[in-house]
This record gives structure tokens, C-alpha cells and sequence, in this order.
């Protein structure tokens, strides 16, 4: 039997509505969420990616502000922003658009640490890690957490599952390991240079951030398994997933397609972290 495609774009759409609602009562209460972006140099790319992210945030009612340094910027100025914002109260997320600049490369950690851990909707600081790791309050970060959401949309039980996620970043396979243990899965993490095909076949759910396209097969797939791909790897000008969608298709339960499954999901999961930030400070 065929899988289930997930329309990871219709899913944002909905979680968009339901953010916009929660906006309007934030600003019924005089807040309205407000989200600083800092784009630092010219590359194109960086650039698509902030504007979507504006643009995310304005469709859910909220306020998006870009703020474009120039190519040769220091540390110290991207520094000096970061910390005009951290003591803004008016700006409720920070984020800082990544690659850097090539002389900056060396200072992203330095840059990320330095963003206030409650204005950071991206969740990269070792403060939210941290937090996520004990189990206590923090924002999720959005890759990770956009699996999980499609999850819980499907409305399938997640206790008990067997999950295996092919992953190894601090914005993927890590974080969405430790979440899905937090729901109760058996949770098996493989780096993606280690064989994991003896694991796919085990998997309830697969997770997948190989950065490979095509790395995984339909004969690699539990029959009925949730298949969540977070690959985008560029092939002759398009987006490809780390799973062979066709084969994957006959074989699994539930599948996300590349394009149109998590990522679409990405961008709205950051603006939920930036309503979890302005409700905070609204003290809802
Ligand atoms: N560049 C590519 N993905 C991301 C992301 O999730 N956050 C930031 N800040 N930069 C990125």
C-alpha cells in the first residue's frame, strides 16, 4: 500500500492561523511580536532566507525587522547590534542569519552565545541545548521541532515508537533525538557516516539528515514507517531529500515530500518560538 503524502505546507498554513489569532490577542494587550533578523554581507541566499522569514512573521500579524550590515562588518559591530537588541524590550526574538561572512566564520558560536537566551527563537544557544536536554522550559529548536510537530499533527501515538533519526547536527539529529525521547519513543541516533542501515528497517518514525540525496531506499524502510525527511541537497538546480521519495513512497506509512515537507514547517515553527517569546513578556 502507498504512503500517505504530508503536505507540510498546508499544515504551516494552518499552525500560521492559529499563531495569528494568538497575535491579535498579544496585541490586544499592547505587545505586539516583534522580530529582529540581521542579515550580515551579500549573499543572495542568506538574503531569500531572511526576507521568508520577515515575510513568515508578518503573514502570522507580527513585526519583522531586517537589519542589513554591510560584507566587511567586525565582530565587534555585530556584537555591538546584538546587544543593542538583547536590551531592546520592544524586540521579543533575535536572529542572526547564518553562514557569516568568511572573516566571521571563526566567531559564529561567539555570535550565537551572545544573542539574550530568551530572545533566541532559533534555539541555538547552550542555554535552550541545555534546558532541552533536563526537560525544562526552553525554546525547541525549529528543524527539530517542526518534525515533531508534524507528529503530533498526524495524531498517531508517539509513546512506545521506535524512532531512529539518521542525524548528527546541534539544529537536527540531536535535538529532535532528545525530543522524541521526551514523547516517549525508544530513540536509537546514528551519525550519518556510521552504517545505518541495519536501523532504518527498525524504525516506527525515521528521521532523516544524512546530506546526501537519495541516501536511503524503499527496501531500507519498515513497512508503515513515518518517514520525516530534513535533507535538501541541490541537484542540477533543485532540491532533492536524503530519501528516495519513489521507492520510500511504496513502503512507508506517512512520508514528507523535498520540497514541501519540513521545510515550509521550519520557517512557521520559528515564528511560533517568537509568539512563545512575546507571551512571555506579556507574562501569558
Ligand atoms: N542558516 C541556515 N539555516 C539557518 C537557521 O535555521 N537559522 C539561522 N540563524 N541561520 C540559518
Amino acid at each position: 500500500m502507498a504512503a500517505v503524502r504530508i503536505d507540510g505546507k498546508a499544515m504551516a498554513g494552518k499552525i500560521r492561523e492559529q499563531l495569528g489569532q494568538e497575535v491579535e490577542v498579544l496585541k490586544k494587550k499592547g505587545i505586539n511580536p516583534s522580530m529582529a533578523l540581521i542579515l550580515v554581507g551579500d549573499s543572495p541566499d542568506s538574503a531569500l532566507y531572511v526576507r521568508s522569514k520577515a515575510k513568515a512573521c508578518e503573514g502570522a500579524g507580527g513585526f519583522a525587522e531586517t537589519h542589513h550590515l554591510p560584507e566587511d562588518s567586525s565582530l565587534e559591530q555585530l556584537l555591538a547590534l546584538i546587544d543593542k537588541l538583547n536590551r531592546d524590550d520592544s524586540v521579543h526574538g533575535i536572529l542572526v542569519q547564518l553562514p557569516l561572512p568568511h572573516h566571521l566564520h571563526a566567531y559564529e558560536k561567539q555570535v550565537m552565545d551572545a544573542i539574550a537566551p530568551e530572545k533566541d527563537i532559533d534555539a541555538f544557544h547552550p542555554v535552550n541545548i541545555g534546558n532541552l536536554v533536563i526537560g525544562d522550559k526552553c525554546y525547541w529548536g525549529v528543524t527539530a521541532y517542526a518534525c515533531v510537530k508534524i507528529l503530533e499533527n498526524l495524531g498517531v501515538e508517539l509513546k512506545g515508537k521506535h524512532a531512529v533519526v539518521i542525524g548528527w547536527s546541534i539544529e537536527i539529529g540531536k535535538p529532535v533525538a532528545v525530543m522524541l525521547f521526551e514523547k516517549g519513543c525508544a530513540v536509537t541516533l546514528v551519525h550519518p557516516e556510521a552504517d545505518f542501515v541495519p536501523y532504518t528497517k527498525q524504525a516506527d518514525i525515521l528521521i532523516t539528515e544524512v546530506g546526501k540525496p537519495k541516501a536511503i531506499t524503499g527496501e531500507m524502510i519498515k513497512p508503515g514507517a513515518i518517514v520525516i525527511d530534513t535533507g535538501s541537497n541541490w541537484v542540477d538546480g533543485k532540491s532533492v531529500g536524503d530519501v528516495d521519495y519513489d521507492s520510500a513512497f511504496e513502503v512507508a506509512g506517512y512520508i514528507t515530500p523535498v520540497p514541501g515537507g519540513v521545510g515550509p514547517m521550519r520557517i512557521i515553527m520559528l515564528i511560533y518560538n517568537l509568539v512563545q517569546a512575546a507571551k512571555q513578556k506579556a507574562g501569558a
